[in-house]
């Protein structure tokens, strides 16, 4: 019975916890906000937020609807798999209205390098160069097609040529 007599330190401090414990929800329904947990663990607001944002890439199936001369050269080439604006940056306001934005041609001593640069932390199996070695500053395009980088493989060039490879 003396044990029960001597708890009230206990109960004084279960109290605590309670009382801490209803601070924490206080604090919690005024700081999280209004639509959280609406469809999921997150801010439901935040979808129409997001979905606000406009577009800067048009993807580049949309690009190909209008430049069917370079999707053809590139889906043969060595960069079949890189995407269009990969390469030439985000270009919706071009794809929507072509006529009064137009792209700025990508300086290849630049961007070729920050693909092909060598590095040991590539694998070894990605064609890399030492760009300074490798053209001596000359823009990468001088010798190679960007859109079928491999010397030889453009097939316009290799059609002129009898179609061989
Ligand atoms: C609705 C048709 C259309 C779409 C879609 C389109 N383009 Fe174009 N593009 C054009 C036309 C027309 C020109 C030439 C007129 C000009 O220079 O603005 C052009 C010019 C360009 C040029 C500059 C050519 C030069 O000689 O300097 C680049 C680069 C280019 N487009 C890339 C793209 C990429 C990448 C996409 C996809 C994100 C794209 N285009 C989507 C019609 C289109
Ligand atoms: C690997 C990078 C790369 C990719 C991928 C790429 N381009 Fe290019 N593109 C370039 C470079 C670099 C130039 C500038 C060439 C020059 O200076 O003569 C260029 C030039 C162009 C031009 C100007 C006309 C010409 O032939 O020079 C158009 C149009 C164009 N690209 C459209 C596209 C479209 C459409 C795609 C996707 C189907 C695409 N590019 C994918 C790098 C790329
Ligand atoms: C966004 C990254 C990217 C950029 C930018 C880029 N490339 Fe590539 N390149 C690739 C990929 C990916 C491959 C395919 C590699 C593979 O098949 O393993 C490739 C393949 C190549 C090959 C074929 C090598 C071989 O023997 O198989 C050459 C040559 C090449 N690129 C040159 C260029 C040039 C020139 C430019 C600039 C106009 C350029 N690349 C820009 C990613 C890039
Ligand atoms: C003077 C012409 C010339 C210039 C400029 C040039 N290249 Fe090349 N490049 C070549 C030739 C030729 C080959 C093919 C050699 C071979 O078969 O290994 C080649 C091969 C490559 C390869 C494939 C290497 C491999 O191991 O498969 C890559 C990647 C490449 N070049 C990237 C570039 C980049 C990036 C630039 C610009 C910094 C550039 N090239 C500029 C002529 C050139």
């Amino acid at each position: 019975m003396s044990g029960l007599k001597d708890a009230g330190h206990l109960f004084r401090f279960a109290g605590l916890f309670v009382l801490a414990f209803l601070v924490f929800l206080v604090v919690r329904a005024y700081v999280v906000p209004k639509s959280f947990g609406e469809y999921g663990h997150y801010r439901g607001a935040a979808i129409g937020e997001i979905a606000a944002h406009p577009v800067k890439f048009a993807g580049r199936q949309t690009c190909e609807t209008c430049h069917t001369d370079i999707a053809d050269i590139k889906a043969k080439g060595a960069h079949a798999h890189v995407n269009c604006e990969a390469c030439h940056g985000a270009l919706a306001a071009h794809a929507d209205d072509p006529m009064s934005v137009t792209p700025v041609k990508p300086d290849s001593a630049v961007l070729c390098a920050r693909c092909h640069t060598a590095s040991a932390a590539k694998p070894a199996s990605f064609p890399q160069v030492d760009p300074a070695e490798h053209s001596g500053g000359a823009p990468c395009v001088t010798c190679h097609n960007p859109h079928s980088p491999i010397i030889g493989s453009d097939f316009t060039a290799n059609a002129a040529k009898g179609g061989a490879k």
